[in-house]
């Protein structure tokens, strides 16, 4: 299908080499440009908060008042009475570096059965390091951006923040626990990966990791419940990530059937939503929007067409799971600020069917439709949307190599995705090759296109392309699994995507920069991408052991931040002993120009 149409973006930077040195440790951008850390893990919040202190030393109720770990998806909110130079920035922070996040990294005690067992204190400094930054920035007299230090907007959402569970599955019974009786009422927010916004001006945090964070421990309970088992929900003694249910139970799921609602074994289901936080009413509560699915989602990102129907498109990323959407029943009124506030209550979450012949497919997850009924366990529209995944199984959705993010071209409402790797696929039976999903053993990802059908957002046809596929020259020394088809510079695991308003594709990279796969690569980057003639050039190479992501600017396009996430050696002191800090980077033009022309 043909993939023109949107406005024809001008690419007119010296690319950058791969950068191969093992002792990298700062951030790096063409020539013209300039790359300064703008907010890192640990700087306070605002001026009344305490300083970050380089010895870890901060408490948990000083890391509440102090930015997060790992930066993860963000976005630029203007205000309207000065867009390019004065707005707020929303910032994920995904999960901690527990080594660096506490003075001698995590302590792991042990009880008297020898069980493992964390401090509350250090887990309590964990959660509060997760979950959501709102700061408030303006440019100064002489044209340099500074954080406002004194703005009552500034805030910190966390894995502490009281929340409310709106949609559909708010209420249920299998939303309701020993502590909610109501199922309406959920504290915190965490794996907060990649974003979402809305026209009417909120954020959207999603929920991305959070199997990892709970354990159930009764192994045939567990194998009962398809919204745990299919979610690979931590099984065994104990959970994959943190240890958190050795000091706050309600992270441990294992039923327990002398309390009401069996304990905490329902908590796990009032997470992997996404969260609308109103990032200009620092008092608001923010909302679980339970309609558009529970998955471990990476982004929930805004199509709108002119007459204000909508979808927002994201990916579940695990091996081999699907791409989905979520349509809002009503249209969004510009005219009528308060008729959008409960628009992401009511609406369709369709999953896709990529055919290989180009042509796709949106199916809705809707209870009493096709197969989604009480006798394949789906009751009611609560249970479709808590176990999501097993409804999109029973409707032949397409497997995927590990959806990440999704970009919509401003101007054509074309929609592109990274899938980034998939070493299961082709080997897994599950997961044979097919024209989506093209290469076996996938270690260096590709990014999928789609038109809808009259570039509708609503529609439930669309026609789909590969872009490319990442990885090294066809012909290469590498193994013909790993040969791509980028035209231009290299990479791998193509993951953060975004275009800026002129229409230019901006690609950011998660691979292991140790690994012997990606050696050539250098370590992660941000590539910028003609979306027309496919043309790839590296913009920025990060320190050595971060992840490159997230990614927002100004609508003048003057201005551009982007996340530098789990840094390895000391960015950004990069003074070879300073303990690394995710930090938020801003980058400028020394002429003030359009970044990327
Ligand atoms: Fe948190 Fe799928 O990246
Ligand atoms: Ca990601
Ligand atoms: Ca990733
Ligand atoms: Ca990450």
């Amino acid at each position: 299908c043909a993939m023109t149409g949107g406005a024809r973006p001008r690419i007119g930077f010296t690319p950058l080499p791969a950068q191969t040195n093992p002792d990298f440790d700062a951030v790096q951008v063409p020539a013209g440009y300039r790359a300064v850390p703008f907010y890192s893990w640990g700087d306070p919040i605002d001026a009344e908060a305490p300083r970050w202190r380089a010895d870890a030393g901060n408490d948990w109720r000083d890391q509440l008042r102090q930015a997060g770990d790992n930066h993860d998806g963000m976005h630029y909110f203007p205000f309207p009475d000065n867009p390019n130079g004065h707005g707020l920035l929303v910032i994920n922070h995904e999960k901690v570096a527990t080594d660096f996040l506490h003075p001698r990294g995590a302590t792991v005690l042990q009880d008297e059965q020898g069980r493992p067992r964390r401090p509350g204190e250090e887990v309590n400094k964990e959660l509060a390091a997760h979950g959501v930054s709102v700061i408030e920035i303006a440019k100064d007299r002489a044209g340099q951006w500074r954080r406002i230090m004194t703005s009552s907007y500034n805030r910190r959402i966390s894995g502490l923040t009281p929340m409310i569970l709106s949609g559909p599955a708010a209420g249920a019974e299998a939303m309701c626990t020993a502590s909610d009786p109501t199922g309406r009422r959920v504290i915190g927010t965490f794996a907060n990966c990649a974003l979402g916004y809305t026209p009417w001006g909120t954020y959207l945090a999603c929920e991305e990791n959070w199997p990892n964070y709970f354990v159930n421990r009764d192994a045939e309970d567990y194998q009962r419940r398809p919204q745990q088992a299919r979610y690979r929900l931590s099984q065994g003694e104990r959970s994959n990530y943190y240890l958190w249910e050795t000091a706050q139970s309600r992270f441990d799921a294992t039923p327990d059937r002398s309390l009401p609602h069996q304990g905490e074994v329902n908590e796990p289901n009032r997470f992997g939503w996404v969260v609308e936080i109103d990032p200009f009413d620092p008092n608001s509560t923010p909302v679980k929007r339970t309609a558009m699915g529970r998955l471990v989602r990476e982004c929930a990102t805004p199509s709108l067409a002119d007459d204000g129907r909508m979808a927002f498109y994201f990916g579940d990323d695990t091996r081999g799971e699907y791409i989905y959407k979520f349509v809002p029943r009503d249209r969004y009124r510009a005219d009528d600020p308060g008729a959008n506030r409960e628009l992401l209550d009511h609406g369709t979450l369709y999953v896709a069917v990529f055919h290989d012949d180009g042509r796709g497919e949106w199916r809705p997850l809707r209870h009493g439709q096709g197969p989604l009924n009480a006798a394949n366990g789906f009751p009611d529209q609560a249970a479709v949307l808590i176990n999501a995944r097993g409804a999109a199984d029973l409707l032949g959705a397409t497997r995927m190599d590990r959806p990440e993010w999704v970009a919509v071209r401003p101007g054509s409402r074309e929609v592109y995705v990274t899938l980034t790797n998939n070493d299961e696929r082709g080997v897994d039976d599950g997961q044979p090759v097919n024209a989506a999903n093209p290469r076996p053993r996938n270690l260096h990802g590709q990014i999928l296109r789609w038109r809808e059908r009259d570039n509708d957002p609503a529609a439930t046809v669309f026609d789909w392309a590969l872009f490319l596929l990442a990885g090294y020259p066809a012909g290469s020394d590498a193994p013909a699994h790993q040969w791509g088809t980028i035209q231009g510079d290299v990479f791998s695991s193509p993951d953060g995507l975004w275009f800026d308003p002129a229409g230019r594709l901006w690609i950011e990279t998660d691979y292991d920069d140790e690994s012997p796969d990606h050696q050539a690569m250098g370590t992660n980057q941000l590539l910028c991408a003609d979306p027309d003639s496919g043309e790839v050039r590296r913009f920025l190479v990060g320190p050595r052991g971060c992840e490159i992501t997230g990614i927002t600017g100004t609508p003048d396009g003057r201005t551009l931040w982007i996340n530098v996430q789990h840094p390895g050696i000391s960015y950004p002191a990069s003074d070879g002993r300073t303990r690394p800090r995710s930090t938020t980077v801003l980058i400028t033009r020394d002429d003030g120009g359009e970044i990327g022309t």
